[in-house]
């Protein structure tokens, strides 16, 4: 990225328009579409180069392209990491991830806040190769140490977690992991780089469901790896080339234009998602509201220390909450839908239970209509509960 340093003077939101578009085919104001699998060389010797790894042409998309690695560079500049590859979806970046850093008889020390399928990949299928799993209260530092093993190789993060947003102090987590010699690797797709940079606190490889908010207009399915040239030069040619997990570079297209949204977009999600937090806590119908936004939230000090914004994800918990009723808060909705993924510009609603299996929430993904009609529709699902 060598442009970057005669840009460093640049705001990140600028450099996100311009990074990479030096060159303007026919003035074109739009970077074209590389939809090809192959590139092909005049000599051969050009291609043993590639092939002796002695050049980075591109060769061939599985491992490289153009119109992907455009979307690449404006991720990574925004992490602030030297580099960042995309996946064919978010799973299929953690899994790589995850699998660049652990080999047989490793032990892996994970947030129980993480991603479902993320901690089921640890639980269930990862034990096939040797490796095992400590699941850990990452807000709690003693209970994340006392996870560790002599053999502990990674330690897995995603602050906010998914589904009650709790806040883990990312610079502490990563000393005491680094201490052990331990890789950190954090899931950050709910802050986005724009709230968020985990690199800055030193975590090691950052993860993204580039389907959320990055792509944002839930239409495409990406996920990526970002971190030091050195470990995502390592991964291109084993992860990135053996698992194959290669995003379509059509789709890489649509999320270079997403990305030029993205800072104005997680304002409006995040502006949204506090009036209608706001708006919940004050509702008699509702007992707690998780939104990492809110000023009061009991982990105000560590949220400002790490993070400049909330996005617009929160969950919420009905006062006697039971799945019957938070099933009927959902079905009543209009504008929010029923869905299982969020980031997008809609509205969804879910209704999710915690571990307990008897307490349930309702996540909310605040998508870009206007706030008040989301309180509204809110409201009446919420007021015909009664009393
Ligand atoms: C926090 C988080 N990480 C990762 C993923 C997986 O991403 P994908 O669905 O793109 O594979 C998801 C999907 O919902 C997610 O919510």
């Amino acid at each position: 990225m060598d442009e970057l340093e005669s840009f460093s003077s640049l705001d990140k939101e600028t450099l996100l328009q311009h990074l990479g578009e030096e060159e303007r085919p026919f003035g074109a104001v739009v970077p074209p579409l590389y939809q090809n699998s192959l590139f092909t060389f005049e000599r051969a010797a050009d291609l043993e180069k590639v092939m002796l790894k002695e050049s980075d042409a591109y060769h061939y998309t599985r491992i490289a392209n153009p119109t992907t690695r455009l979307a690449e560079r404006k991720i990574a500049m925004l992490e602030g990491t030297e580099e960042c590859r995309l996946f064919g979806s978010g799973m299929a970046a953690i899994s790589a991830a995850i699998l660049s850093v652990v080999a047989q008889g490793d032990h892996v020390v994970c947030s129980t806040a993480a991603y479902g399928p993320t901690q089921n990949f640890l639980r269930e299928y990862m034990p096939k190769f040797g490796v095992a799993t400590t699941f850990a209260d990452a807000t709690n530092l003693q209970a994340v140490s006392e996870a560790f093993r002599p053999n502990t190789k990674l330690l897995y993060l995603e602050s906010p977690g998914s589904l009650q947003f709790e806040i883990q102090d990312l610079e502490a987590l990563t000393q005491l992991a680094h201490e052990r010699e331990a890789v950190v690797i954090a899931d950050n797709s709910t802050a986005t780089p724009i709230f968020q940079q985990p690199a800055r606190f030193g975590v090691d490889l950052v993860v993204h469901s580039v389907t959320k908010y990055l792509g944002g207009h839930s239409d495409i399915v990406a996920g990526c790896v970002c971190g030091s040239r050195e470990r995502l030069e390592a991964m291109t040619w084993r992860e990135v080339q053996f698992f194959g997990a290669t995003f379509d570079p059509f789709a890489a297209w649509l999320l270079t234009r997403s990305l030029r949204t993205l800072p104005i977009r997680m304002q409006r999600h995040q502006q949204s998602a506090t009036e209608v937090a706001l708006f919940l806590r004050s509702h008699p119908a509702v007992e707690v509201v998780n939104y990492p936004g809110l000023t009061d939230h009991p982990a105000r000090a560590l949220i400002e220390k790490q993070m400049t914004g909330a996005s617009g994800m929160l969950s919420f918990r009905l006062k006697n909450s039971s799945k019957a009723m938070a099933f009927a808060v959902c079905d009543r909705l209009q504008l929010f839908q029923i869905g299982v993924s969020w980031g997008g510009h809609e509205s969804l609603a879910i209704p999710v239970p915690l571990l307990d299996g008897e307490t349930w929430v309702i996540r909310l993904s605040v998508g870009l209509e206007t706030a008040s009609d989301l309180i509204e529709d809110l409201r009446r699902a919420l007021d015909a509960l009664g009393g």
